[in-house]
């Protein structure tokens, strides 16, 4: 089968088309006709290394952690999927092989839910890494509650932007952070005031309106911005981020903590009801081709920092 991976660990130039064996199902795993892979920060991570000593890695790396598609095959001990069977997943594996730039993928049973029936397989595939990445931040850690005040940094992208539609869904009042352009696109997901952060302190922003600080803050970008978002939760409030360590930064009045998403068929079942209810919405920004070229270029605009929404890889 033919799929994008990499040999060694580096730059763009890594990424090349490779003619590679079908995998094949253990027990617990079903075979997917993979028909959109979904692209994620952590590819170009993975690509460039930086997760190495996080987990085993298995040359060729196959990128990819989110994919769309359709079962072609089930291994022993399968229960919930058949042949022919429309699903999506988050599929991250405890060694980093066999991923989703690929026609096929294995995966386990565990990892998927079936697609939600109003979207298509590009949609599909950009759904799962981020909107678990939101779900667990702010229901399993943070357990916002209806009416409480949230702040969530980088909300024009993939997890901020269904951080964004989760907690408004949940009645939390969202405050969020994006630049100027996409002030407006920040507001249809549901936030109640976006603050430009290239113009304004949005600590100082806060304070204005809420001079105890906010309940919640969900941090999406890490560093100087999750220090200083510290400073603005409430005493008794949480701190969420999925960037770097909050541990020692210097409030112990405040809950601190790091999320690391993941794979739960249980929460990405219950994202696909909320999308077939109308109540959580994918923004695709840029569908790439199955090419080397189209790969590379999802991973610069990746690592750009400033796409919107989400990016997808379509397969033949
Ligand atoms: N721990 C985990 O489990 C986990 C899971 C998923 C992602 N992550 C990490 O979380 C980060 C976000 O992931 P993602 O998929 O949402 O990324 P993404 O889609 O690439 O995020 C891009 C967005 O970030 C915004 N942004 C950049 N700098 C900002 C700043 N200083 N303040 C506010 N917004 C800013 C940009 O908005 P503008 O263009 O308007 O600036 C852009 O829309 C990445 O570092 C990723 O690796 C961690």
């Amino acid at each position: 089968m033919k799929a994008i991976a990499i040999n060694e660990f580096g730059g763009e130039d890594t990424l090349q088309l490779m003619d590679l064996p079908l995998p094949k199902v253990k027990e617990g795993e079903i075979l997917v006709k993979v028909k959109a892979a979904g692209v994620n920060p952590v590819d170009w991570k993975i690509r460039e290394g930086y997760l190495k000593d996080l987990f085993a890695h298995e040359f060729p790396v196959i990128m990819g952690w989110d994919a769309a598609g359709v079962v072609e095959e089930v291994g022993n001990g399968v229960g919930r999927f058949k042949q022919g069977d429309e699903i999506f997943a988050y599929c991250r594996k405890p060694i980093v092989h066999g991923g989703a730039y690929a026609e096929y993928i294995a995966l386990e049973e565990e990892h998927a839910a079936t697609k939600p029936k109003n979207i298509s397989f590009e949609e599909a595939a950009s759904i799962p890494l981020a909107a678990l990445t939101a779900y667990q931040s702010l229901f399993d850690a943070a357990k916002i509650n209806p009416g409480e005040t949230l702040l969530i940094h980088a909300a024009a992208g993939g997890v901020g932007g269904f951080g964004v539609q989760l907690a408004k869904d949940h009645g939390a009042v969202v405050w969020a952070t994006a630049s100027e352009g996409n002030k407006k696109y920040v507001k249809d997901l549901g936030a109640s005031q976006v603050v430009d952060y290239t113009k304004e302190d949005f600590s100082e922003a806060v304070r204005s309106q809420y001079p105890d600080g906010v309940d919640v803050v969900f941090d999406c970008v890490g560093g100087e911005v999750l220090r200083k978002s510290a400073e603005i939760v409430k005493g008794g409030g949480r701190l969420v981020t999925i960037v770097d360590d909050p541990t020692d930064l210097p409030r112990s009045d405040i809950q601190k903590e790091f999320v690391f998403v993941a794979p739960n068929s249980g929460q990405l079942t219950e994202l696909a009801r909320m999308v077939e209810q109308g109540r959580l919405k994918t923004h695709l920004s840029q569908v790439f081709d199955f090419t080397v070229d189209e790969a590379r270029k999802a991973h610069q605009l990746s690592e750009s920092g400033h796409s919107r929404g989400k990016m997808v890889i379509v397969l033949p």
